[in-house]
Formats: structure tokens, sequence, C-alpha cells
């Protein structure tokens, strides 16, 4: 095991590491992720790389290494170090990568729901600390190796109360419609905003819609935004969504920040909270439906 933090140079890094092969795990916008193994114990890690554009993007990268070192949770991806320079971060690899291959799966709402209870659980510590993470989608969750989901990629998370801490925009689709159009929101709630459009992908197999931004006139949007709910899941009747399903989506993805729910709101929820898996439950369902594959 690593000593943590681990602090490197490149070249004191590949003494130290094996590359396999350049094996990449992962792609981001900014990043490469590659899978990187410890030549004296053969322990494997996620090596995220980078190389910066700009200040603001040297910003990003150095707050998602400032943000990791200080996080401590079992839905938040571990950190083990990060290169001296500020631009490569060591983190726990996590073998069966992120959500988006879960979406084809048609996986029951017992199952979804608990994915998405233990994603709010580190939503919940994270918001505690005012800290918002600012991008979850599918992309931004992995799966661990014992099958446990964990957030990461925090390249757009922002402290509250601190200066510069505007969120800094997000992934299309799965950003809240206050972004960017007003100066004066609460972060958080575009957490929670994403975490709907998370919860609807996962459950009904697409997006609910593809923009909220107002240039784009969205048709799907526009329902949501005008509060006509029933043509809204009239697109979506031959997926046959649960009633809880729709009412508890009706929560997290309202156009008004004011009402939609807060983290603790959602996890307290009475559908919610019901009928869901143990973390360990959860995990012997999702090795079944993923080694299946
Ligand atoms: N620790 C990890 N283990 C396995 N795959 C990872 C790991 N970290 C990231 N990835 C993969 O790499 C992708 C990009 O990583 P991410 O941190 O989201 O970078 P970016 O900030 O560029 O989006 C993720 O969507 C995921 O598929
Ligand atoms: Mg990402």
């Amino acid at each position: 095991m690593l000593q943590k933090p681990f602090q490197f140079d490149l070249q004191m890094f590949s003494q130290k590491f094996e590359f396999n092969n350049k094996e990449i795990i992962g792609k981001g916008f900014d990043s490469i992720v590659y899978k990187v193994t410890n030549k004296q114990d053969k322990d494997q890690y996620a090596l995220k790389l980078t190389s910066f554009k700009d200040m603001q993007h040297r910003f990003n990268f150095q707050q998602e290494i400032r943000l990791l070192y200080h996080l401590n949770h079992e839905h938040i991806v571990n950190f083990f170090g990060n290169s001296m320079d500020g631009s490569c971060i060591l983190i726990e690899y996590m073998p069966h990568g992120n959500l988006v291959k879960l979406i084809d799966l048609q996986l029951d709402l017992k199952i979804i729901k608990s994915i998405l209870n233990q994603i709010m659980s580190a939503v919940k510590y994270l918001h505690q600390m005012n800290i918002v993470h600012g991008d979850i989608k599918p992309e931004n969750a992995l799966i661990s190796r014992d099958f446990i989901i964990k957030l990461c990629d925090f390249g757009f998370a922002i402290i509250q109360n601190q200066p510069n801490t505007k969120l800094r925009g997000g992934s299309e689709g799965y950003t809240g419609p206050e972004v960017g159009a007003n100066d004066d929101y609460d972060a958080k709630k575009c957490d929670m905003f994403s975490l709907g459009v998370v919860f609807f992908v996962l459950y009904i197999g697409y997006r609910p819609f593809l923009s909220t931004h107002p240039q784009r006139q969205d048709k799907f949007w526009n329902y949501i935004k005008n509060k006509e709910w029933d043509k809204f899941w009239k697109i979506f009747e031959a997926k046959k969504p649960d009633v809880g399903f729709k009412n508890y989506i009706q929560k997290l993805l309202c156009a008004d920040p004011n009402e939609r729910y807060t983290i603790e709101e959602a996890l307290q929820d009475d559908w919610f909270k019901s009928n869901q898996y143990s973390i360990s439950q959860l995990a012997q369902q999702l090795s079944i439906h993923l080694t299946k594959q």
C-alpha cells in the first residue's frame, strides 16, 4: 500500500509504476486516465493526466486535487496522490468503469434507487461541507471492484461562500437551467437537478431532454419549464414509468431551484427510501448484471 499522500515527479513515477502498455481506461474533456500498476506490490491505480490549456484550466485541476486530498467518503473515489507540477492525480482504480454501461441494461427501479442512494450519500457529505460537485452525470460515477458506486471528477466542483465560486458550466443536458442565466443561485440545487437527470437516464434509458439552454428551445425541456408534466410524461408513456418515480423526478427537475428538493429532502422522501437494496445486496445485483454482459 502507498503512503498517502504520495507526491511524485513523473520520472520517479515511471520508476515505481508500470503503465500497462499505456492502457487508457477513460478520456474526459481535457484529460486521459491510465491504468497503472505499482511495480513493488502489483496494486493497481488510475492516473488522471492533463496538460494545462490556460490559467482557468490549471485552477480547476488544482482545485480537484485540493478537494480530493480532503475528501474521505465511502462513495467518493479514494485519492492517493498527485504529481508535484499538479498535472496528474493518482486515484483508486475502478475496474467496472462508469455508469454509462448501466443505461442500456434496463435495470429495475429498486437497483437504480439503490445506486442513486449511494451517489446521494456522497452529495450529502459534500453539501454539508458547502462543496458542490457541479458535474454529476453517469460518466462521473464509477463502480469499484466490490461493486460500490463512487463519485469522481471534481474538475467543476466549487466551494460555496468563497471567491471564484460560480459554477463553470458542467455538462449540457445535466446542468440546471439557472447556471449561466442567473448570477444569484444556490449551486447545491444544480447538483440536485443533475441527480434528477441521472436517475431519469438510468431508469428510462435516455435523457429527458438534450438541453435547458433557452436558445436551444428543446421541446421536452419546455414542457417541464412550463410545468406541463402531463405532456412531458406522455412522451415516455411506452416505458410505463412508475407513479412514485414520476413524482420524485418532478421534485428534482423543476425549473425553479426553490421548488427543487434539497439533498436531505431527496434522501428522506418516503417513496425513495422504500424498497432499496443495502450496499452488499446492491453489489450482488450489480455483479450479476455486469458479469452477464
Ligand atoms: N479511478 C478510475 N478508475 C477507472 N476509470 C476511471 C477512473 N477515473 C476516471 N475514469 C474514467 O475516465 C473518464 C474520465 O475521467 P474524469 O475524472 O471524469 O475526467 P474529466 O474531468 O476529463 O471528465 C471517466 O468518465 C471514467 O470512465
Ligand atoms: Mg468526467
